[in-house]
């Protein structure tokens, strides 16, 4: 009951990912990236042929129940098969989004979550982490930087890899996914009552770093 947990949570591209794994290096914790559940549940579910719609969303709970999902340092691995590079496409995270609006797909996925909390501690990056599933983490940020700003992120990053990407598309797609994330009726992306807010708009992803690594020290 006493190993400590720090959520970072925001929308799309905001750095999350990228910021939670410094933070869970610098700090020698475990790292829980919960939009790859997501991700490789969207993955399985299309590679089952099933439509991603909510009248589905049994069958796809039910899939999850066997799915041989495991982690190996940054690398996602679907039984046999290294799915880390193919679940972080654009088409992957609308899938994604889209799985993650049914409730029963959230609540199939809870105790996994949670089953990452170990000693010394755990960093988790979400949408929900502060708000659902670690409601008494001692330190929680909500992650966020504009529009712009991320698409021009997500855009470089997609260009570095050799994906082409134009920014207008890059932008009403991450704009659209925010809206999906933050409208839906389970576990809506917002702040949770006691987060501390970060927009890193303007920060290097070491002064983010140091804020949060800051505020984690004051609780000490
Ligand atoms: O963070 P990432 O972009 O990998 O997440 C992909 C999608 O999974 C998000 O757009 C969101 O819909 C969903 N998600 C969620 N709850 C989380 C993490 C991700 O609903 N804790």
């Amino acid at each position: 009951e006493h190993i400590p947990v720090i959520c970072i949570d925001g929308p799309t591209a905001s750095g999350k990912g990228t910021l939670a794994a410094v933070v869970a290096q610098k700090l020698g914790y475990h790292f829980l990236d919960s939009g790859s559940l997501y991700r490789i549940t969207g993955l399985a579910a299309t590679r089952a042929q099933i439509p991603l719609d909510v009248a589905n969303e049994q069958a796809i709970a039910d899939l999850l129940q066997s799915l041989p999902i495991h982690f190996e340092g940054s690398h996602i691995w679907l039984g046999p098969e290294d799915v880390s590079e193919l679940i972080r496409t654009e088409e992957a995270g609308m899938n994604a989004s889209r799985v993650s609006a049914f409730p029963m797909v959230r609540a199939a996925l809870i105790d996994l979550q949670r089953r990452f909390r170990a000693l010394p501690g755990l960093v988790a990056d979400g949408r929900d982490m502060g708000t659902v599933i670690f409601p008494v983490a001692p330190l929680k940020v909500y992650l966020t930087a504009s529009a712009a700003c991320r698409a021009e992120r997500r855009y470089k990053q997609l260009i570095s890899k050799g994906i082409s990407a134009t920014l207008p598309s890059l932008r009403a797609d991450l704009e659209a996914r925010d809206a999906r994330d933050a409208n839906r009726s389970v576990a809506p992306l917002r702040p949770a009552q006691d987060a501390k807010l970060l927009d890193n708009s303007e920060l290097s992803v070491d002064q983010s770093v140091e804020i949060v690594l800051n505020w984690w020290q004051s609780k000490q």
